[in-house]
């Protein structure tokens, strides 16, 4: 995989942030995985436990769906996309981050953005979609659909994974939605899909 210089400067910046009172419980800060040159990017909300202790997003039982969710449209972390929160620290006891702590890290967010420079984001769950789709964004009725920005970019907001565990009537829906997303990628980032 070609190194990002972009990426991995960020990377060491993060690592040291005190921006907000999340480095003072974090065990680690969770920047993000992946092919850092990907035209693919995922967005989850933050990290949980496991990723906290082990320094990686979605690791724990929700990110095992996600990884096998994404094998079935060839899709990895080791391979084709990369993947990133909203909040880069844990919040205690797996709250949702305060709108403070997400204003702080999303310059992060921009950032990372910016040095991928990827075609299409995937939004997991409400909390990466209403800051980063639209503040409105209804994860029920809105999942599976592409919007686009001014940026050039696709969006496309999907049930997190969690929620998936918690009510798994869904996952048909869900997977749907990764059958749509890998039909776009083929269409506009086919190469995401060449070794
Ligand atoms: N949930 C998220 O949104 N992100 C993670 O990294 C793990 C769980």
């Amino acid at each position: 995989m070609e190194t990002n210089k972009d990426i991995e400067n960020l990377k060491l910046i993060c690592n040291t942030c005190n921006k907000c009172g999340l480095c003072k419980t974090r065990t680690n800060v969770v920047f993000g995985v992946g092919n850092t040159n990907a035209d693919v990017m995922f967005i989850g909300e933050g990290p949980g436990e496991n990723e906290d202790l082990q320094g990686e997003p979605f690791v724990g039982r929700g990110g095992q769906l996600l990884d096998k969710m994404l094998d079935v449209i060839d899709l990895s972390r080791k391979k084709n996309i990369y993947i990133a929160n909203m909040v880069k620290c844990r919040p205690p006891q797996n709250r949702d981050p305060d709108p403070e702590e997400v204003e702080k890290c999303i310059g992060y967010l921009k950032a990372q953005i910016k040095a991928v420079n990827p075609k299409i984001i995937v939004c997991l769950g409400r909390i990466a979609a209403i800051n980063i789709i639209s503040p409105d964004f209804k994860v029920t009725s809105q999942h599976g659909q592409f919007f686009e920005k001014e940026d050039g970019i696709l969006y496309m907001g999907v049930f997190h994974p969690a929620a998936l565990l918690r009510n798994p009537n869904n996952k048909p829906d869900a997977m749907e939605d990764f059958f749509k997303l890998r039909d776009k990628i083929k269409e506009i980032a086919p190469y995401t899909y060449n070794d």
